[in-house]
C-alpha cells in the first residue's frame, strides 16, 4: 500500500484528486490544506485530514513523514481578477514547493508532483486572439505572467533541480484553465468560466438582460474540463518522464463564443457591457497537446459545451440552494 499526500486538499483540483483516490485500497491518504476543513470544498473522513500552512517547512516535515507519492497542488491563487492584484502573494507560494521538495529529501519519499500553470508561457506569444496552441518549449525565453507565472516557472525548475541534484522523482504539468463543479464561482479568485455561469444564472433568476464581462470579449483561451485534468495529472504522474507537460485544451474560444454556449446552456440570453478596465491577462492563449499524446498517450476527453453544461447545473443548484455556498466564494485562505 502506497501513501499518498495531497497538498491544497481543501482546494479545487485537490478536492477531485482525493475523490480519485479515496475508495483505493491500494492508497492510503493523507491530505493538507491551510483552511479550516469546514471550508474544504470535499472532505473524506477515511483520510487523515490536516489544517494547516505548507508555507512553514515544520508543517511539511510533519506531513511527508512515511509518505511515498506527494500532489502539490496547494498555492494561493485564483483567476486574473486575484493574481493581477495579489502578484506577492502569489510569489510566497515559492515557500511551500521549496519546503515541501526539501521534507521530501528528508523523509525519504519517492516521486513528487508539481502543478505549474500556462501562465508560465512567454507573454509575446500571446499577443493575438487565436494564436497556436502553446508548446512546452514556448515557456523559454522567460517572460511568464508577472507574479504568479514566475513563482509557478522557478518552481518548476527547483523540481528539476532537486531531480538532478538528490535523484527525487519529479512530475510538473502546466494546466491550462481548469473548470467544472465543486470549484469557487464568486468571491475573487473564480475564474471565466465559473464567473460567466454565475453571471447569466443570476440575470435569469433576477430577469435581468444585462451582465458585465470583462475586456472586449475578444480576448481567446482554451478550457480543461477536470475530469480530464485529473486523469493527464495521473498519467503524467505514472509515466517514466521527468519532462514538462501541458495538460490543457486545443478547443481554442473567445470569451464571447464561450458566453453563447452558456446563454443556450441557461436558455437566457443576456446583453453584455464590456469593462475594458478589468484584468485581462493575455490576448489569447491555448494548449498543444501534440507532445503530451505523443509521450504520455493523454488527450482531453470532454468538448467545452459538455463541460460547461455540468458547470453550469453545479453552480445553479448552489446559487438556489444557497447550503453551504460561503466556501465557494469567500477567500478563506487566511482564516
Ligand atoms: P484552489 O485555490 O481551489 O486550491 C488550492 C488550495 O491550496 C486551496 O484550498 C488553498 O487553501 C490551499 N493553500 C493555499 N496556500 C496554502 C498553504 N500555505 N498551505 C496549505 N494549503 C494552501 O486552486 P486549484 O484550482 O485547485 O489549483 C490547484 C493547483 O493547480 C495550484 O497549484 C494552481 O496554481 C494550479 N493551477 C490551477 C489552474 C486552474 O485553472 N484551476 C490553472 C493552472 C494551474
Ligand atoms: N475571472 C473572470 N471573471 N474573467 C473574466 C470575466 C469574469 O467575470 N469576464 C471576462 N473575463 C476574461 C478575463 O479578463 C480574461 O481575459 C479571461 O476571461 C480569462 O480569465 P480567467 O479565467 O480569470 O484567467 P486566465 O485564463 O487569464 O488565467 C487563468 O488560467 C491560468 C492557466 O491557464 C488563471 O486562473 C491563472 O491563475 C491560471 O494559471
Amino acid at each position: 500500500m502506497k501513501k499518498i499526500l495531497i497538498c491544497g486538499a481543501g482546494g479545487f483540483i485537490g478536492g477531485h484528486l482525493a475523490k480519485k483516490f479515496i475508495n483505493d485500497k491500494n492508497y492510503q491518504l493523507v491530505c493538507a490544506d491551510i483552511k479550516p476543513l469546514e471550508y474544504w470544498f470535499q472532505t473524506f473522513d477515511s483520510a487523515e485530514n490536516h489544517c494547516l500552512d505548507l508555507k512553514d517547512y515544520n508543517n511539511t516535515l510533519k506531513v511527508t513523514k512515511n509518505v511515498d507519492y506527494i500532489f502539490n497542488l496547494a498555492c494561493n491563487m485564483g483567476g486574473m481578477g486575484f493574481i493581477e492584484n495579489n502578484k506577492a502573494e502569489c510569489m510566497l507560494s515559492v515557500l511551500i514547493n521549496t519546503n515541501l521538495l526539501r521534507a521530501a529529501i528528508k523523509n525519504k519519499c519517492e516521486k513528487y508532483l508539481f502543478s505549474s500553470s500556462a501562465c508560465v508561457y512567454n507573454g509575446s506569444k500571446q499577443n493575438e486572439t487565436f494564436i497556436p496552441g502553446l508548446k512546452e518549449t514556448d515557456a523559454y525565453p522567460a517572460e511568464p505572467e508577472d507574479g504568479y507565472g514566475w513563482e509557478k516557472l522557478f518552481s518548476e525548475r527547483m523540481c528539476r533541480h532537486f531531480t538532478e541534484d538528490f535523484g527525487l522523482e519529479t512530475r510538473v504539468v502546466r494546466f491550462h484553465n481548469i473548470y467544472g463543479p465543486v470549484g469557487t464561482f464568486d468571491g475573487g479568485r473564480e475564474k471565466a468560466p465559473a464567473a460567466l455561469c454565475r453571471k447569466i444564472i443570476n440575470a435569469k433568476n433576477k430577469n435581468l438582460k444585462k451582465i458585465d464581462v470583462w475586456g472586449d470579449g475578444e480576448q481567446t483561451r482554451s478550457f480543461l474540463y477536470i475530469s480530464d485534468c485529473i486523469d493527464g495529472m495521473l498519467e503524467v504522474f505514472n509515466s517514466n518522464s521527468t519532462e514538462v507537460f501541458n495538460i490543457g485544451s486545443e478547443e481554442q474560444v473567445s470569451i464571447n463564443q464561450m458566453i453563447d454556449t452558456i446563454e443556450n446552456i441557461a436558455a437566457h440570453k443576456v446583453d453584455k457591457n464590456y469593462q475594458l478596465d478589468k484584468p485581462l491577462g493575455v490576448r489569447g492563449r491555448s494548449s498543444d497537446n501534440s507532445y503530451v499524446t505523443k509521450k504520455i498517450g493523454w488527450k482531453p476527453k470532454t468538448t467545452l459545451k459538455e463541460g460547461l453544461v455540468k458547470t453550469h447545473q453545479w453552480i445553479s443548484q448552489q446559487i438556489s440552494s444557497g447550503t453551504n455556498i460561503d466556501k465557494f466564494c469567500k477567500s478563506n485562505i487566511e482564516k
